[in-house]
């Protein structure tokens, strides 16, 4: 297998930053004959061809609790039959495959034949409705969509008319005649050959494109290229401690990065054996799979510690008192603040300590991590990973870095708060938002990349997390655009204008809640509120949608006027209204300026 060497990494992180090189990581990636990196051949071709196809590379577990082993052979195959149907369907090279799958086989065999094809895997979360689905796949010029026939005619089937570019959809169900413009995946594969020669791939190929949100404008489609793997493997191996022989379990749904870079591909690409669940969430059901397939390294969510911790029992029995969690070497979280509450409940309740890690979509890797060498600083996100730059960047008023005759200027004293900035050139950096050059250029400045999280640095070089800088929503762990909720709640007849935010939540750190100013002549009442919940899940999805609907008689504009989300989260929770220079004082007239685009 070809996990990094644990010995530097581990045991001395000036050391391994020290003398860690990305061109000698390179060098131990599968060359392919014409120079390229292929990131599904990384995944499972080098293996079959450096004599593993027989271990163990997916462990499936069902619903109903049985497990299929599947092997790093089967997965080459079936992975292999996949994309031959993209040759047969007259796919092109770089065309967008579209998934939305939770976690199960065939999302592993059409993301990795996508992948070794040399086309491209977009993700979506089965949680989204029709509308986010509907503006990713326009935005991502969806070719393909492989999906379940549930979820095709509940969410794609109203919208399919949006889609004149989607040539095909591809169903995973066996019963019954597939629905009109689809084809049945299966019957298809079937017959498919099983091996597949994977072509020429160029370092910097298109590999995979993830949809994140911003304050304003559309979704954003983040560019990642194939030779991303390369930082999957070091960082999977370096802070999340993976290796040879591990079983991992990366908790994260497969429709965001997390279980795209974690949930795939650096598991696979190290060698080690993963779980799949395709359950959902219980405390029963995840502490029986950490037991019964002893996993030893896992890789979870501060909302779903939380809900595990909120989850004790009655007779406060600790979960190492009523199952084996022996096996578990190691625990991480990532994609909101871990609260050292939950740091110090895995010492009591797992046996050991959850070690936070911070990254983005953008960023397609981890980038700043607590290390398993290293004592865990409850409440910091660590330092960063070896082969990463990190600094604090001053601030001007707006916020974000302040950027004078295109030079940034480093806050060096500890404490200070400023933006985070990345040192451009990590080899899964993303490389572009897709159709909008500016916006994507408008991230970097002087060299760094501008994360637009808010953190300090203390003096012995580890960062903490403050906020973000601008108006996006963390909830249970997933970015939402409030400018997406606004414009979907707008379209409801009796809605005149919604400004959205994030109100702190104990268990999910946010919720997304809605103030409504209502058309004149609607009557705001409970019935009203209902209907607009249920429109909201209907257009969004459960994990998109408002949880909470506030009915208001004015919303604050800026005198451009967009609605200042900043001051009704600042009256939401009885802050001070700080800079409010940019009110606008007169009543709106008409309707606000909702094009603006920006991140
Ligand atoms: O604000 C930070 C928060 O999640 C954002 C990135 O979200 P997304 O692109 O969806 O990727 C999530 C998973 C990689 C960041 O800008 N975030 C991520 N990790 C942490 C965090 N906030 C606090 N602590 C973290 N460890």
């Amino acid at each position: 297998m070809n996990v990094l060497p644990a010995d530097p990494v581990m045991a001395d992180y000036e050391r391994t930053r020290a003398v860690f090189d990305w061109r000698r990581e390179r060098s131990r990636l599968a060359e392919l004959p014409d120079g390229g990196v292929n990131m599904g051949y990384e995944c499972v071709d080098r293996h079959l061809r450096e004599g593993h196809g027989e271990h163990v590379a997916l462990r499936c577990v069902a619903r109903d609790g049985s497990v299929r082993p599947v092997t790093y052979a089967r997965l080459a195959q079936d992975s292999s039959r996949f994309a031959h149907l993209l040759d047969a369907l007259g796919v092109g090279p770089g065309e967008r495959v579209f998934t939305l799958l939770g976690r199960r086989y065939e999302l592993f065999t059409t993301v990795l034949g996508t992948l070794r094809a040399g086309r491209v895997v977009c993700p979506l979360f089965t949680a989204f409705g029709p509308e986010p689905i509907a503006l990713r796949m326009e935005l991502g010029d969806a070719t393909v969509l492989v999906t379940t026939r549930e979820s095709y005619e509940r969410k794609v089937a109203p919208i399919r008319s949006r889609l004149p570019r989607l040539r095909h959809v591809l169903l995973l169900d066996l019963d019954g005649d597939p629905p009109a413009d689809t084809l049945a995946l299966p019957a298809l594969t079937a017959s498919a050959p099983k091996t597949y020669d994977v072509g020429p791939t160029a370092s910097a190929d298109l590999a995979l494109l993830h949809f994140t949100s911003g304050t304003t404008g559309t979704p954003k489609g983040a560019m990642h290229v194939h030779e991303a793997v390369l930082a999957h493997r070091v960082t999977a191996a370096c802070a999340l401690d993976l290796r040879e022989g591990d079983v991992f379990w990366c908790t994260a749904d497969p429709g965001w990065v997390t279980g795209m870079s974690y949930g795939v591909v650096a598991p696979l690409a190290l060698g080690v054996t993963t779980v799949v669940d395709e359950g959902d969430f219980g405390p029963a059901r995840w502490y029986g799979i950490l037991s019964d397939q002893h996993v030893t390294v896992w890789y979870t969510a501060p909302t779903a510690l939380r809900m595990l911790m909120r989850a004790a029992p009655r007779d406060g029995a600790l979960p190492t008192e009523r199952y084996d969690l022996s096996s578990l070497r190691f625990a991480a979280s990532v994609g909101e603040p871990l609260n050292p509450e939950v740091v110090h409940w895995g010492r009591r309740a797992l046996g050991l300590p959850v070690h936070d890690t911070w990254w983005q979509t953008e960023t397609g890797a981890i980038m700043i991590a607590n290390f398993a060498a290293d004592p865990v600083r409850p409440g910091s996100m660590g330092r960063p990973v070896p082969g990463v730059e990190a600094a604090v960047l001053a601030c001007g008023e707006d916020g974000r870095a302040a950027i004078d005759e295109g030079h940034v200027r480093l806050l060096r004293q500890p404490g200070a708060q400023g933006e985070l900035a990345l040192r451009a050139g990590w080899p899964s950096m993303f490389r572009g938002y897709l159709h909008e050059p500016r916006r994507y250029e408008s991230c970097f400045a002087d060299g760094w990349y501008l994360t637009g999280d808010l953190v300090s640095r203390d003096a012995d070089g580890w960062f903490w997390f403050v906020g973000r800088a601008d108006d996006v929503i963390k909830s249970a762990g997933h970015l939402i655009g409030p400018f997406e909720v606004e414009s979907a709640l707008m379209e409801h007849p009796a809605v005149a204008e919604a400004g959205v935010i994030g109100r702190p939540d104990p268990l999910a750190g946010a919720i997304v809640k809605a103030f409504v100013l209502l058309r004149p002549d609607v009557h705001a009442g409970a019935e009203l509120r209902r209907e607009l919940h249920a429109f909201g899940r209907r257009r969004l999805g459960p994990a998109v949608a408002p949880r909470e609907i506030e009915f208001v008689e004015d919303l604050p504009h800026t005198r451009s006027g967009k609605v200042m989300r900043r001051l009704l989260r600042a009256r939401e929770l009885g802050l001070p209204e700080g800079d409010v220079s940019t009110l606008e004082t007169r009543e709106p007239s008409g309707t606000p300026d909702t094009t603006a685009k920006g991140s």
